[in-house]
Formats: structure tokens, C-alpha cells, sequence
């Protein structure tokens, strides 16, 4: 599989871990450590989060998406090591990092880029590679999961083959918990055939037809225009929670979204299309979306 891995994603090397959580923690206490200082973006996952505090190096936290603010820190960053750490398609906003210029800002101030595409990975560029590949940048390190639009489980990073057996040697998370089992790493193989192909591009344009449809009839949906994940900022923990319910009664999963998976105040729906969703269902879920939300 981890050869696989790095044929797909066009990388010298791929390490799995057995999960995005474990890879996440990996990579940063890997790559970072006392003296060594993480830019990291306000939005970016708990289990790169997690991995920034564990690793002990110094964090800089910069504002959502602001690659000035990046550029600005980066330059006034002494230290002998920087890494910049961002999601490509954020999980809870569904908005996207500009991957270009983060790339450019971090050539132009020697800082080593490392990129979760969680939610990227299967579902947005060229054979499903992510939103790197679309933008045609490289990052240093690349996590991916397979446990999103893989329907499997298990994660990896594609990176260069010394980073891969520096993972091998040194990520806790990897060297010490047991390997994922060969029957999950036969369906995250059978999927990858399945993403990488024809299909999986058939598959990615009706996802961007679902998503454009909810959009057309849920407006206050946020995201990437085209993108699968959709939220709807509420605000009250209690009134989201109470609306996801009111879905569900009438047979539409859309999961509620509170602290502190999400900053105080911003609890939201999480509208999140599939593309194997019918025609029939998307116009019947997003018609119980607006009914809800307009209440
Ligand atoms: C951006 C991001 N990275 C990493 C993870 C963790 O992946 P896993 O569920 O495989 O541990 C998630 C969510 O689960 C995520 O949304």
C-alpha cells in the first residue's frame, strides 16, 4: 500500500500510520522539537494541535488563511528551523488554504511546508491526488487519511524517502502501536484503484454537482462553492443541536457541530454531500436544510 501511496500521489515515499490522528502526532514530533518553531494555522485540526504541544517546539498560531500574517511571522522568526503546518480543505469551514502562496512564502523564508489533506484527498484534483496536486505545489510533508473519502481507515504521509524512514525510525505513533490489519489495507487499495480512475472522476463531478445543488437552495451554506463540506453557522450550542434533530426526525443526517470541535459561538451545521447522494435525496435534504435553518 505504501508503495501505492507514493505512485498515486507522485511521491518518493509514502509511510502509512493507522490513523490521520496518529500521523498528525507523528509528523510534528517528528519534525519539530525544542528550539524549533511551528507556524500553524488558528483552524487547523486537534491532532495537529496535539502534535505542535507535544513535539516542544514554539508555536505561532496565525490568524485563519492569512498568508500575510504568515509571511510576516516567518520573517521575523530567528529561530534555525521554521515548519508551517495548514490543512488544504478545512473540515469544519470547507474553505481552502492557498496553498501557492504558502509554498512561495515558505521558499522565501526557508521554512519546510507540511499540508493535512484530509479532506481533500479522493475528492478534489487530479486522480483525487488533493488540493496540492491541483495547484500543482509540492509540499514538503502531505497527510492524507483514508478513513474520509477513502471509506477505509488509516492514513499516510508522502513525503521524501528520508522523511519516510526518519517517520519509520523516530514518530512514537507509528513505531510504537500495532500496524493496521491486512484486510483494511486491502479495502484502502481496492478504494485507491476506484479513486484514481475513471470512476473516481465520475465520482468527483457528481460530488460537485451535489454540492453546487445544496448550495443553490441552502445559501447561507459556507465553503468552497464546489466543496462537499458545507456548514451553516448557528451560533447556539442548544439551537443547532435541536435543528440537527429536527433533520434527522425526517430521515436528513446532518451533523451538529459544538466547542470544542468549533471556536465558542460558531457552533454550526455541518451539511457534508456525498456524491453516490441521488438527485432525489439532495433536493429533498436541501428543501429540509432551508426549511429548518429558515425557522
Ligand atoms: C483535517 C483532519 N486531519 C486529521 C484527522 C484525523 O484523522 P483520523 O480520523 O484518521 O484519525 C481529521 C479527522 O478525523 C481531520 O479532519
Amino acid at each position: 500500500l505504501e508503495a501505492e501511496l507514493a505512485e498515486w500521489l507522485k511521491a518518493p515515499a509514502a509511510r502509512l500510520f493507522n490513523a490521520g490522528y496518529a500521523a498528525n502526532v507523528g509528523v510534528m514530533t517528528t519534525l519539530a522539537r525544542r528550539g524549533d518553531v511551528v507556524f500553524s494555522d488558528a483552524l487547523n485540526h486537534a491532532s495537529v494541535i496535539d502534535g505542535c504541544r507535544l513535539s516542544r517546539a514554539e508555536v505561532t498560531v496565525y490568524p485563519h488563511l492569512d498568508v500575510d500574517a504568515l509571511e510576516r511571522g516567518l520573517a521575523a522568526c530567528a529561530a534555525r528551523r521554521k515548519l508551517v503546518v495548514t490543512e488544504s480543505l478545512f473540515s469544519m469551514d470547507g474553505d481552502t488554504a492557498d496553498v501557492v502562496a504558502i509554498a512561495e512564502v515558505c521558499r522565501r523564508h526557508g521554512a519546510a511546508l507540511i499540508v493535512d489533506e484530509a479532506h481533500a484527498v479522493g475528492a478534489v484534483g487530479p486522480q483525487g491526488r488533493g488540493l496540492c496536486a491541483e495547484a500543482g505545489v509540492t509540499p514538503d510533508v502531505l497527510i492524507g487519511t483514508c478513513g474520509k473519502a477513502l471509506g477505509s481507515f488509516g492514513a499516510f504521509v508522502a513525503t521524501t524517502t528520508a522523511i519516510a524512514e526518519l517517520l519509520w525510525n523516530r514518530a512514537r505513533s507509528f513505531v510504537f502501536s500495532t500496524a493496521l490489519p491486512a484486510g483494511v489495507v486491502a479495502a484502502t487499495r481496492a478504494a485507491i484503484e476506484i479513486v484514481r480512475g475513471r470512476d473516481g472522476d465520475a465520482l468527483r463531478a457528481k460530488l460537485v454537482e451535489n454540492a453546487r445543488a445544496v448550495r443553490a437552495v441552502v445559501r447561507s451554506c459556507g465553503g468552497a462553492p464546489d466543496g462537499a463540506i458545507a456548514p451553516i453557522v448557528v451560533g447556539d450550542d442548544a439551537r443547532v443541536m435541536a435543528m440537527s434533530a429536527r433533520l434527522l426526525e425526517q430521515g436528513v443526517f446532518v451533523q451538529g457541530i459544538r466547542p470544542p470541535t468549533v471556536p465558542e459561538g460558531t457552533s454550526r451545521l455541518r451539511v457534508s454531500v456525498s456524491a453516490v447522494h441521488e438527485v432525489g435525496q439532495v433536493r429533498r435534504a436541501a428543501a429540509a436544510i432551508a426549511e429548518v435553518v429558515a425557522r
